[in-house]
């Protein structure tokens, strides 16, 4: 089951909210629908917030068409809901755009569902390229750490920095995959751990607090992670916590590398600084599986995302390209100018 479809006139989404008790789809007919799911996190990981941006606008056109609706009003009303249900990862506000690109040269109903359809089939190609890429930089590792979930589950049905520890897998068998829990909503151990254990990759969760004893103890070789935007000078805003373990990484010695696709970066954001970062319920923090544990009379703070500057990156690894993160700080001008210019990691 894909992560997120197009199955008879509805969104198909897996409620991640629900795993890994239960593997359960719902089919969502409205975009309003739509936007409740993705700021529940039902469907969630930027590249697939990229494709529910653009299946989200396909659908709007879909039921603007069989309500005989102004296509262009209903589809301008639709962007503005979809780019804002959640602000950090840009590829939701990407799919969009690309979805009203296609609108703007002439795109009808039907064309504009064939058009987030490819941008659906596309995220497969792309992150199985970027994945071996990334699972050739790293050729070697046999013990690597991660953070959140950047599987499946977060694209279409291949991930980004966990198709690299597939293919790493596939390679040659790896010892450990340490899976940091992610608190406050468990995208790894809830996530993570269940895709590694259907794919039969050994793996242990640990308190995101133990990754960088277990870094600088030397059992883990490197870490891979996703993002959810790339600033134009390198800094990467991903899941919070990441900037954490890029810390501990860079005084172990360790590589610490992003996996993304190319629809990740953003040119349009200059430095991390600029990046909005998502803001949640602070009721989040305070509890334990829906259970308040916090002292009562406890405020909380819950930004969803941190970022870590690009000087702390190894490599950025997309579809295309190997960027290396220290080089983006040093020299920002040379930044997404192509691959001249740009230095590799090797
Ligand atoms: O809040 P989430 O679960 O949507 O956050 C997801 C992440 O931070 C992922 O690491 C990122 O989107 C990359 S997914 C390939």
């Amino acid at each position: 089951m894909r992560t997120i479809d197009w199955a008879d006139g509805t969104v198909r989404i897996i409620d991640q909210t629900r795993l890994p008790a239960e593997l359960v789809g719902i089919d969502v007919g409205e975009v309003d629908e739509l936007v409740v799911h993705i700021r529940s996190l039902a469907v969630r990981g930027a590249p697939a917030l990229g494709v529910a941006g653009a299946l989200g606008m396909a659908l709007a056109a879909y039921r603007s068409a069989e309500s005989g609706g102004d296509l262009d009003a209903d589809l301008a009303v639709a962007a503005d809901k979809l780019s804002q249900a959640r602000p950090t990862a840009v590829n939701l506000s990407w799919g969009v755009e690309q979805l009203r690109a296609a609108r703007a040269a002439g795109a009808g109903a039907e064309q504009l569902l064939a058009a987030a359809l490819a941008i659906r089939d596309a995220d497969i190609e792309i992150n199985q390229a970027l994945s071996d890429r990334g699972a050739q930089l790293l050729a070697g590792s046999r013990r690597v750490l991660t953070h959140c979930n950047a599987g499946a589950l977060a694209c279409v049905e291949f991930g980004t920095a966990l198709g690299v520890i597939e293919r790493l897998h596939a390679a040659a068998p790896l010892e450990m995959v340490y899976v940091c829990e992610t608190r406050p909503l468990l995208q790894g151990s809830r996530l993570t751990a269940w895709e590694l254990g259907q794919r039969g990759i050994p793996h242990r969760i640990i308190a995101d607090s133990a990754a960088a004893g277990l870094m600088l103890g030397g059992q883990v070789q490197a870490v891979v992670v996703g993002a959810d935007r790339i600033a134009a000078n390198g800094d990467v805003a991903n899941k919070v916590g990441t900037v954490s373990h890029a810390l501990a990484a860079s005084y172990a010695g360790l590589p610490f590398v992003v996996a993304a696709p190319e629809s990740t970066i953003d040119p349009g954001t200059e430095s991390g600084a600029e990046i909005s970062i998502e803001l949640r319920d602070a009721e989040e923090v305070l509890a334990l599986a829906g259970r308040r544990v916090a002292a009562p009379g406890s405020s909380g703070w819950n930004p969803a995302f941190d970022v870590t500057p690009a000087a702390l990156v190894t490599a950025i690894v997309t579809e295309r390209r190997t960027i290396d993160g220290r080089a983006c700080e040093l020299r920002p001008e040379v930044v997404l100018a192509g691959d001249a210019g740009l230095a590799t990691a090797g």
